[in-house]
């Protein structure tokens, strides 16, 4: 292993820029495996920055650490639709076989094992990363000779490459996934409508952000263009965080061309000369295959100076991994990240299409809406148009996972009916489908013949699927500690809050709940939909308030009779006052008759 001095040197040398200060904590980590307080002082020195700068980055981004973790660091993902494939019972394995405790380094050093938010592997999980690098299709046999591995001490370069292999599962392809795609037509024909006419043409397409909101994408363009200033960027968003999605993870494997050429065009149309991808840490494995792919670009002229021969149309992508922060699919925490800073997101307006990454005019967009303009560039606005429904234009790539013979992706023109979903993926007795992830909506049978569009069921793209046998209460739960985990800590009701919803499920599932934790879940989700600075935390009470209002009988078996049960044992926490004070009389303890 090389001085922590020669690391911060071999890493300043590369990006001496305080914006790269995730990159460069991320590239020194995966050198030293931690960032100790002697490594945080030499690069804020290097840097011009504060320690406490530093510190304060390392200590916002999971996979950063500030203490040592094992060698071997592995972190099964947590997602609930990892849970129902038995991800839980072997994560407990692994510890046992190990001899270790949840998140403890083994004495020698050799490992550490944890749990993680969902990793993007839910179409073939139980899933796990393993010093970053995701392993698939985890099994009790492989888990166990992942142990035999471990102790043998040999490197992750030699374990079986089966473990590592990611496949793309597309189950039912149309536009983006279907047809065969030359690399650069969808540039050319962007240069031959011009900067204009590309627009114009975006505008008649209606296409709107697959990421989430669905904005439309052409004002944003536009307004970016039209944004005072001379420097713009447009930015590829790859966090995709949302638990049960991973949609970006195959565009991105396979489909990268039409990735980046969308960001091109986003570049020509709003005058953007440099984009950023914001890749999230868990798809690790891709970077070098995008790094590589970027590099072909650049070769045949699709990426750099003059592409495709077009004078003035300049354009490059920077690559950025995220490290384990699901707030930084937010636009702005993903700017504040790309600008090497704990991800939280800025107050807004001014919105990032005036002024965003490093305070110019950016355009943020999901992967899925950048691949989405290749083809309004190919076919036109108004065949694009004339697919879907009228106010959810093109199509849409959905995420399927849970309980169905065959999860995968799914692309169907916008308005596809749940139940056709259901009936192509093999799903049969069907209790609920939560659409769009955790801070998505849960559907029961009764709504199975709405639609996938933004005017009835809008989605950003997961679609998990539970079967009758499941506990319902069980996947609000999971999603509460999923939020309680995730929320950055920066607005008051969305840090506490979120940790009291986490709570009071907890006491509920411990069998101690009663009707007063139920009012408590219902007026903290309310008061985090009012009171949250983004969209975390105002979407963090829907899991638990669909759930009461859908699964209510899951929740009442759980529930005490009384009406209040506290949450501490004050008689209990009291023990070691009454032995320090020597006397255990009843008067000594709380709620004995004096
Ligand atoms: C908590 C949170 C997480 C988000 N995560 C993502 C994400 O992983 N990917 C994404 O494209 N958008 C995500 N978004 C939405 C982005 O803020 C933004 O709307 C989107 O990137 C815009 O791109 P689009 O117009 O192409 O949809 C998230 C929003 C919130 C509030
Ligand atoms: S709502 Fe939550 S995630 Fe969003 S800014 Fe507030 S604390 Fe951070």
């Amino acid at each position: 292993m090389a001085a922590e001095t020669d690391v911060v040197a071999l890493v300043l040398r590369r990006r001496a820029d305080p914006t790269q200060l995730l990159q460069i904590l991320r590239e020194a980590q995966e050198e030293l495996g931690w960032i100790s307080p002697e490594t945080a002082r030499a690069l804020a020195s290097t840097l011009g920055v504060p320690a406490t700068h530093v510190e304060s980055v390392v200590q916002f981004y999971s996979f950063l650490y500030d203490k040592p973790r094992g060698r071997y660091r592995i972190l099964f993902s947590d997602n609930i639709t990892d849970r129902m494939l038995g991800s839980l019972t072997l994560f407990e394995h692994m510890l046992k076989r190990l001899k270790l405790r949840q998140g403890e380094v083994s004495p020698d050093g050799a490992v550490s094992i944890d749990l993680t938010s969902c990793t993007g592997m839910c179409d073939q999980g139980p899933a796990a990363l393993v010093n970053n690098r995701a392993v698939t299709r985890l099994t009790a046999r492989r888990v166990d000779e992942m142990c035999d591995l471990v102790r043998a001490g040999v490197s992750i370069s030699d374990w079986p490459s089966n473990y590592f292999r990611v496949e793309d599962n597309i189950r039912r392809a149309d536009a983006i996934l279907g047809s065969r795609y030359a690399p650069g037509s969808a540039l050319r024909a962007a240069i031959a409508l011009g900067r204009q006419g590309m627009l114009d043409e975006m505008k008649r397409s209606n296409l709107r952000g697959r990421g989430g909101a669905g904005f439309t994408t052409s004002v944003k363009w536009e307004s970016c263009r039209n944004a005072p200033g001379a420097e713009r960027y447009i930015v590829c968003n790859a966090d995709e965080g949302e638990p049960g999605t991973f949609k970006d993870r195959v565009l991105l494997t396979s489909y990268a061309d039409r990735v980046f050429e969308g960001m091109a065009i986003a570049g020509f149309v709003a005058g953007a000369a440099r984009g950023l991808v914001y890749l999230r840490g868990e798809y690790r494995h891709l970077l070098e295959p995008l790094e590589a792919k970027l590099d072909a670009m650049r070769r045949d002229r699709l990426m750099g100076a003059g592409i495709c021969g077009a004078q003035g149309f300049d354009f490059d992508v920077d690559i950025h991994l995220g490290a384990g922060a699901y707030i930084c699919g937010e636009e702005s925490a993903l700017i504040e990240s790309l600008e090497g800073k704990p991800g939280k997101p800025r107050i807004r307006p001014p919105f990032p299409v005036t002024v965003g990454y490093l305070g110019k005019p950016t355009v943020v967009d999901n992967v899925e809406t950048l691949a989405q303009a290749t083809e309004v560039a190919l076919h036109g606005g108004r065949m694009f148009a004339g697919r879907g429904t009228k106010h959810s234009a093109g199509t849409k790539i959905l995420s399927v996972s849970g309980d169905c013979s065959r999860p995968g992706l799914y692309e169907y023109p916008f308005g596809v009916r749940v139940e056709q979903v259901l009936k192509d993926c093999g799903a049969s007795d069907v209790a609920a489908v939560q659409v769009s992830g955790p801070s998505g909506v849960c559907l029961t049978p009764d709504e199975f013949r709405r639609h996938i569009a933004f005017e009835d069921v809008p989605t950003a793209g997961a679609f998990m699927v539970f079967g009758m046998e499941r506990d319902l209460f069980e996947v609000a739960r999971n999603f509460a500690h999923f939020f309680a985990h995730e929320s950055c800590g920066f607005c008051t009701p969305c840090r506490v809050g979120t940790a009291l919803l986490r709570d009071a499920l907890d006491k509920i599932a411990e069998g101690r709940g009663s009707r007063y934790e139920i009012n408590e879940l219902m007026r903290l989700a309310e008061l985090l939909r009012r009171t949250s600075h983004c969209g975390l935390g105002q979407t963090a009470g829907n899991p638990v308030r669909d759930a009461w209002a859908k699964f209510r009988p899951a929740f009442e078996r759980r529930l005490i009779r009384g009406e209040f049960d506290p949450a501490v044992d004050l008689d209990a926490a009291l023990t070691r006052a009454r032995e320090i004070a020597g006397r255990d009389d009843a008067a000594a303890h709380i709620g004995a008759e004096a």
